[in-house]
């Protein structure tokens, strides 16, 4: 187990599409996929994509924890080669954070509800219908692999800011969209 190195805005790495994952329980991808788990927990963040620790392949890694998911802890645990649709066609602003933005955050239009799918490291097939911050969760990580990074959603840019004076200054958002 190792922590890995997290990309930061302006690396190019952050804007490449993600290729495949050819073979989800290849031991590399395990080990990749543990190191990932590692590094989020240390930094801490909800999600980290492999294209945030210079490997652009189509995996992410996410925890929710029980505090922040309505008492429902999810994870950490792995999502390889991910899809996901909306359920219904209802959108919301979220406010957004990202471990390669440091100290900054907004709020990013997001389906409300969503189903996704992909496999963990055993080939099990994982995902679900959910909503909140675990469709949030999967929206930003998914946008990763695509070289998508969440200021590049941002609407409103009046809600674009410094984690620290969001926090002083309330921008009371969280509205339908
Ligand atoms: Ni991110």
């Amino acid at each position: 187990m190792a922590l890995l190195k997290i990309a930061r805005m302006g690396h190019p790495v952050l804007l490449m599409k993600a290729e495949p994952v050819a073979d989800p329980g290849a031991p590399e991808v395990r080990r990749l996929a543990a190191d990932m788990i590692e590094t989020m927990l240390d930094a801490p963040g909800v999600g980290l994509a492999a294209s945030q620790v210079h490997i652009p392949l189509r995996l992410f890694v996410m925890h929710l924890p029980a505090d922040r998911n309505g008492g429902a802890a999810i994870g950490p645990s792995v999502v390889i080669n991910p899809s996901f649709e909306p359920v219904g066609e209802d959108t919301a602003m979220r406010f957004e954070g990202c471990l390669s933005i440091p100290g900054l955050r907004a709020a990013v239009p997001r389906w409300v509800r969503i189903r996704y799918s992909g496999v963990d490291c055993d080939g099990r097939p994982v995902g679900g219908e959910v909503d909140g911050l675990h469709a949030n969760v999967v929206q930003h990580e998914y946008d990763h692999l695509d070289g998508i990074l969440y200021p590049m959603r941002v609407t409103d840019f009046c809600s674009f800011g410094f984690v620290e004076e969001l926090a002083r200054f309330p921008p009371g958002m969280e509205k339908a969209a």
